[in-house]
């Protein structure tokens, strides 16, 4: 894995194993780069439930907001206070390429925006309605909307916990952007689920655990009286030694 991530103008750098002078000796390679201007270092692990991490400053200029441009948008964001992973860049363009005009997608846990966005400029489905707890990232993803000149009806932004706030209606297509945490939250997606529904899953594991993986989704569904049909099982980038991102393409049958 590389050892920092940029995000718009600011270089995130990994610090374990690194002395202070070592730190300020990349600081100041990466702010020869033009498009950088700040350089912080990731002080915690990514958290809680709002998947968030605290940061300490080493270089530049002292700010931890800006703007990311990717697949033709731009999104502005916090880097500490919302979870925001450019690593996804080709995720969000590879599941907007699986959307079609007629489909009415909800996207669960949706952070800054950053994937209705571009699915939206890509794909131009009939509306796209999207729930978020963090309010700080639903404040960015009002803008982000807005940056991208996206009519205020076509992405529909809940603010809430999907366990208490999931719309009443049914959806030919659900994104399940998951936080990393235990709860695999299909019981609140299938409440919105109807025969026909893809669910695009997003799971974390090693290898060896993904069917154990899968037959929880399956077992969960069945206490649910629904069945799953698991159409597709893509590796969507690596999260730790051994352990990665999958995204588990589902049809509710
Ligand atoms: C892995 S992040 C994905 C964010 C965004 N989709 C992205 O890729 O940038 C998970 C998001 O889920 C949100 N979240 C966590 N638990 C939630 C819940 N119970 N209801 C709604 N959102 C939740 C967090 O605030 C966080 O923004």
């Amino acid at each position: 894995m590389a050892s920092y991530d940029i995000i718009g103008s600011i270089a995130i750098i990994k610090g374990e194993g690194k002395t202070k002078q070592q730190k300020l000796q990349q600081a100041e390679e990466l702010l020869k780069k033009p498009s950088i201007n700040t350089v912080v270092e990731k002080a915690t692990e990514i958290k809680g439930r709002l998947r968030t991490f605290k940061t300490k400053y080493i270089a530049g200029e002292k700010t931890l907001e800006t703007f990311h441009k990717e697949n033709n948008c731009i999104f502005k964001l916090n880097v500490e206070t919302c979870y925001f992973s450019p690593r996804q860049v080709n995720d969000r363009k590879d599941l907007a390429e699986k959307i079609k005009k007629s489909d009415k997608v909800l996207i669960m846990f949706s952070g800054i925006g950053c994937y209705p966005t571009v699915i939206y400029k890509k794909a131009k489905p009939k509306k796209i309605t999207t729930i978020e707890i963090s309010r700080a990232c639903n404040d960015y993803a009002k803008i982000n909307r807005s940056l991208n000149k996206i009519p205020e009806d076509k992405i529909e932004i809940i603010q809430g916990d999907v366990k208490k706030k999931m719309p009443k209606e049914k959806f030919d297509v659900i994104i399940m952007v998951r936080p990393n945490l235990k709860t695999t939250f299909l019981k609140q997606a299938l409440s919105c689920a109807k025969k026909g529904t893809k669910i695009f899953y997003q799971g974390f594991s090693k290898e060896s655990d993904l069917p154990k993986m899968i037959r929880q989704l399956e077992e969960e569904a069945i206490q649910n009286k629904k069945k799953l049909i698991i159409k597709d099982i893509k590796k969507s980038g690596d999260i730790a030694p051994y352990k990665f991102r999958y995204r588990i393409e589902i049809l509710v049958a």
